[in-house]
């Protein structure tokens, strides 16, 4: 019995104080990072660390306590806060205090990490999530807020994340631009007070600015040195990140979804998730953040991350809405001819009362139109099979144009003003996702096609209109819920077509990169990057995006932009991504048109390397005449470089260009690919064999003085 007495009380004495020491701190870690949170003797949150892995456990009693993790509004900060809410009673302020946490592991790579939080004098609970992707030091965050009051209480600000930094500087480096202009990186020093990246423009909520960021600690980053913490949030509508600087030079990053016009009112019991928000922590650069978020995208989040990619050839650049059976059937040809897995039909093939000639009209009356299509879908589809390709088709199913059949019966459906004169975007409206009697038409407007036509193999969604005119017929009192709900409505439509088509590959489009985020990518498996298809644009746009996505979800299309850019220049740029054409090969010499098919079949062979290996960016072109990026597999035996002459000078010294990411111990053969019929290749040491040691220290001369040239070169490892 008195045995039994002691080991009572040693196993109640030994879980009190293990459960003293778990309440004490909370350490949220991926192989190189650790997030430490600590309860203050006040019972709240705090965070007291982030940043370079802690190895050793006693240490962390001496952490400083810094800043609370999910500060209030209505409480002692003055500085902006993750969390406003208005009670049943009026009263404005939240006090959260640490109540427990969970630690679960998901897999041997991923735990999940649960700290709940309740106000002491209302019954408030925020519940903050945080998921580690151990191997690719990715932290995955989301909150949950709910309520047991009588009635709901109104959510002012309810951000997915509050971070807090304490460094000497910090350099904060955005993306932003607008139509065929996406994704400029400009980074600027942050000084006290806020600035904030955001958008209000609801569906193509991208266009001028994007939902990353990159913020450099202390100095700044570059590819390969430096500290940065990268983050973007998953949330295809109105975003918002705010870094505020305090008094004592302190940093908050808030990050969640612009709470701008959205006070949402959560009933009893109803849980607030907010969308996910993800980051990681890089001790050597931009360089390894990006690589860092491409693994984790591969195989976590993007749909079908982990499976191979079509190239195709879309007609909108070579037919816009001009053509008919006979032209398309041409470009089914040329798509043969080029050894493109896909034959991709764009705008312009749909509605009879208001036959879609134009952007003006059509919009929303998905038939196709008997005069440009008299055989229908289902003879493209056919013909596409005898010829041995697939056949995709472009939709843009949440819009509408006010001339068009749908606008006609179902004003009731469309996001508009009642007692005002509609403005146009692009001479449409959109349609009102919160509505479920509108999820179910856009969900139609895929299931019907895929119902008649079974042989799609591939759709692109578009997306031309942010939301005007705000104001939903749905709603009604409920209009500051029309942005939230707005994107829920369009992830339960996609949710619905993922669970009955789950082998469908989709591209997200909006008028270029105008939805570029990682929750719409769960059902994407790729996004059109830009409308501009210029060669010099795209390798701005390219190297701005690669920041954050890898380049298996970013398309790139060979078009006639820039036509002082060869063939073989266009192409070299677009074979860094995810391969396509925008072209009819009547554009193209005999010369230009063999170049392709071979590029194709070097494309294929690649497709490993580029897709699915670590891209390292060697040469910048902002600030430089040249640039260069590279792809090296998982393997290290096969890798390929790309290099670009923009505008050199003409007394210029040119560097060699050193390569990354190869084993120092290998011997490479060197070999430049993708040249024109007939051309030798003038790269010194061409298929020369080579020590990864070489490659890396010394360099190749891959770089020459002439304007506008491109060279590819395959790199294969011997034994
Ligand atoms: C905008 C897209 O970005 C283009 O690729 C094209 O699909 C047009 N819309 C069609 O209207």
């Amino acid at each position: 019995m008195k045995g039994k007495i002691i080991f009572l009380t040693c196993f109640l004495l030994i879980s009190y104080l293990v459960k003293a020491e778990n309440k004490q701190v909370i350490k949220i870690s991926t192989n190189d990072i650790d997030l430490i949170y600590k309860v203050g003797d006040n019972g709240r949150l705090y965070q007291s660390y982030l940043g370079k892995k802690l190895h050793h456990p006693s240490d962390l009693a001496y952490l400083p306590q810094e800043a609370e993790a999910y500060l209030t509004h209505g409480m002692e900060d003055y500085f902006e806060p993750a969390i406003h809410v208005v009670h049943n009673d009026g009263n404005p302020s939240l006090l959260l205090k640490y109540i427990s946490h969970t630690e679960n592991s998901i897999s041997p790579e991923i735990s999940e990490t649960v700290i709940t939080l309740q106000d002491d004098k209302y019954p408030v609970t925020v519940k903050l999530h945080y998921i580690a992707y151990t191997k690719e030091n990715i932290i995955k965050t989301f909150t949950e807020i709910s309520h047991q009051e009588k009635k709901p209480i109104e959510l002012q600000k309810y951000a997915s994340s509050m971070l807090h930094l304490n460094h000497s500087q910090y350099f904060l480096t955005e993306f932003s631009g607008d139509w065929a202009n996406e994704v400029n990186m400009k980074e600027q020093p942050l000084e006290f007070g806020k600035k904030i990246l955001d958008s209000k423009l609801g569906t193509r909520a991208n266009m001028l600015c994007s939902p990353f960021f990159q913020l450099s600690l202390d100095q700044k980053a570059e590819e390969n040195q430096g500290e940065i913490l990268v983050g973007t949030l998953g949330w295809t509508g109105n975003f918002r990140f705010t870094f505020e600087i305090d008094n004592k030079n302190k940093l908050r990053i808030i990050s969640g979804i612009n709470p701008y016009a959205s006070e949402y009112l959560l009933k009893p019991n109803e849980v607030f998730k907010t969308p996910d928000f993800y980051f990681t922590y890089s001790l050597s650069g931009k360089g390894q953040a990006s690589r860092n978020f491409h693994d984790w995208a591969r195989k976590y989040q993007v749909k079908d991350g982990g499976k191979d990619r079509m190239t195709l050839l879309n007609n909108w650049e070579a037919t816009y809405f001009d053509f008919n059976e006979e032209k398309l059937v041409k470009l089914m040809d040329d798509a043969v001819k080029l050894g493109v897995d896909m034959f991709l039909l764009d705008d312009g093939w749909f509605a009879n009362k208001y036959p879609r000639s134009s952007d003006h009209q059509g919009l929303g009356d998905w038939e196709e139109t008997a005069d440009k299509l008299p055989n229908g879908i289902g003879y493209l589809t056919e013909t596409a099979k005898k010829k041995g390709i697939k056949f995709g088709i472009w939709i843009e199913p949440e819009m509408v144009n006010p001339k068009s059949e749908l606008y006609e019966k179902h004003k009731d459906w469309v996001i508009h003003l009642p007692n005002r004169e509609e403005y146009y975007f692009r001479n449409q409206l959109v349609l009102d996702l919160s509505n479920p009697k509108v999820q179910d038409y856009v969900f139609n407007v895929v299931d019907n096609l895929m119902t008649k036509y079974p042989d799609i193999a591939f759709f692109k969604w578009d997306c031309n209109s942010p939301i005007t005119n705000i104001y939903s017929p749905y709603l009604k009192d409920k209009q500051s819920h029309l942005y939230i709900d707005y994107v829920r409505g369009l992830y339960n439509v996609l949710d619905r077509i993922k669970a009955k088509y789950p082998n469908l590959p989709m591209m997200l489009c909006s008028g270029g990169g105008g939805r570029s985020d990682y929750e719409a990518l769960k059902y994407f498996t790729e996004f059109w990057i830009s409308d501009n298809t210029d060669p010099i644009e795209r390798l701005f746009i390219q190297w701005g995006y690669s920041q954050i996505f890898p380049a298996k979800v970013m398309c790139a299309h060979v078009t006639t932009w820039n036509k002082n850019t060869s063939i073989k220049f266009r192409t070299d740029v677009a074979m860094m991504c995810k391969l396509g054409f925008d072209i009819k090969l009547t554009d193209m010499s005999k010369n230009d048109e063999s170049y392709c098919e071979q590029a194709v079949k070097n494309y294929n062979r690649l497709k490993p390397v580029i897709l699915d290996g670590d891209m390292f960016r060697l040469v910048s072109p902002y600030g430089n005449n040249h640039t260069s990026t590279m792809y090296v597999d998982k393997a290290q035996q096969n890798a390929v470089v790309f290099a670009f002459d923009i505008h050199p000078r003409y007394a210029e010294k040119t560097l060699p260009v050193r390569l990354q990411g190869l084993d120092p111990d290998k011997m490479y053969r060197i070999k430049e690919i993708n040249l024109m019929p007939g051309a030798n290749s003038s790269l010194p040491n061409n298929e020369k064999l080579f020590s990864g040691e070489f490659l890396m220290n010394v360099g190749l001369d891959l770089f020459t003085k002439q304007q506008l040239n491109s060279r590819i070169v395959e790199i294969t490892a011997e034994d």
